[in-house]
């Protein structure tokens, strides 16, 4: 398996613990809207979590993906043509790309991901379900460019970055991302991204605040995993999940409320909240068809034609790297 030349993916101090972590928590504690990045609500139990997630009823994304990448499998291969490694990026469990590599017919297979042991296991599962496929696993933070292995350095390349991950990112993070896969994929690659759609805010809110609370869980993991990993006090049973729809920047937003005036540690650091002051947990951007394409566009990739799902909630956009030019 490539691995990025021995990229030191967790750098841990003496006492074992993730340097990046301690200092994002640290320095979003210290704010005056205190706000950690997203990335950190995924150690084991919080990927397990998002998993159920993908399964209450109120989560329509994963479902309205699946339905789209179904139901539209020829005109992907018409769109696409045969011959193509397929890069996806944070392949994690993989679930969605069968149905992606079913329907058109690629010459190589390359999963992308930061978690190794995951990657192999899902890499392995997936080579067994495609037997005459080469799939190159790559443990990789895909926010940097990545070598890609030699044995696809020929072919021509479809970036695969499904469940609108994309929309976690702030514009300005996203529009990097976007650049960066350009650069790793190449000239005359192209990219299907699945786009989460603008709608009535109580299906948005709903859904990040399911009824069976498992979303709030996911949230209230970070808490928990700050207090386990971080030496942290934080009283988690006195906070609560919640989601609130943005809609001066099309998101949502996940928090988590203090229900309380507290005070706690986190790496030998005191802080204060007051209450109904909040931690801000999470963004998750939702498009409309031109502010998704403004996005791609200045990321570098022109949308070439795009899928909804018949309720029309969830969309698989298509791009190409655009050639770069100075004027119209
Ligand atoms: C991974 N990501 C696309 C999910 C989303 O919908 O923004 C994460 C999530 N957060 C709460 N529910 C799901």
């Amino acid at each position: 398996m490539a691995d990025n030349h021995g990229l030191k993916l967790v750098d841990r101090d003496d006492d074992g613990i993730d340097r990046a972590f301690r200092a994002d928590v640290l320095e979003g504690l210290r704010q005056d809207q205190k706000a950690i990045p997203a990335r950190w609500l995924y150690d084991d139990a919080g990927s397990q979590l998002f998993e159920d997630i993908t399964q209450v009823e109120e989560y329509y994304p994963t479902r309205c993906e699946r339905e789209i990448l179904e139901a539209r499998g020829d005109e992907f291969a018409a769109e696409v043509g045969p011959g193509r490694a397929v890069v996806e990026f944070g392949s994690g469990s993989s679930v969605k790309t069968p149905l992606l590599l079913g329907a058109i017919d690629p010459a190589a297979y390359v999963p992308l991901d930061i978690a190794g042991d995951f990657l192999r296991a899902a890499a392995a599962d997936l080579a067994a379900k495609f037997p005459g496929l080469p799939v190159h696993p790559v443990e990789a933070d895909f926010m940097r460019r990545v070598e890609l292995p030699a044995e696809v350095a020929g072919m021509p390349k479809l970036g695969f970055f499904p469940g609108s991950t994309i929309g976690n990112m702030v514009p300005r993070t996203a529009v990097d991302l976007l650049r960066t896969m350009r650069e790793t994929l190449g000239q005359g690659s192209l990219l299907l991204i699945g786009m989460d759609l603008v709608k009535d805010p109580e299906i948005l809110e709903a859904a990040y605040d399911d009824a069976k609370g498992v979303t709030g869980e996911f949230n209230l993991n970070l808490a928990r995993r700050i207090n386990r990993e971080l030496g942290g006090t934080i009283p988690v049973e006195d906070l609560s999940h919640e989601a609130r729809w943005n809609d001066d920047f099309a998101r949502i937003e996940m928090h988590l409320v203090a229900d309380r005036n507290m005070t706690f540690d986190v790496a030998g650091e005191r802080f204060a909240m007051k209450a109904g002051e909040t931690i801000h947990t999470e963004n998750s951007h939702k498009f409309k068809r031109r502010s998704a394409n403004t996005l791609l566009l200045a990321g570098g990739w022109t949308p070439v034609r795009r899928w909804l799902d018949e309720g029309e909630k969830f969309s698989v956009v298509l791009a190409e790297a655009s050639v770069p030019r100075s004027a119209p």
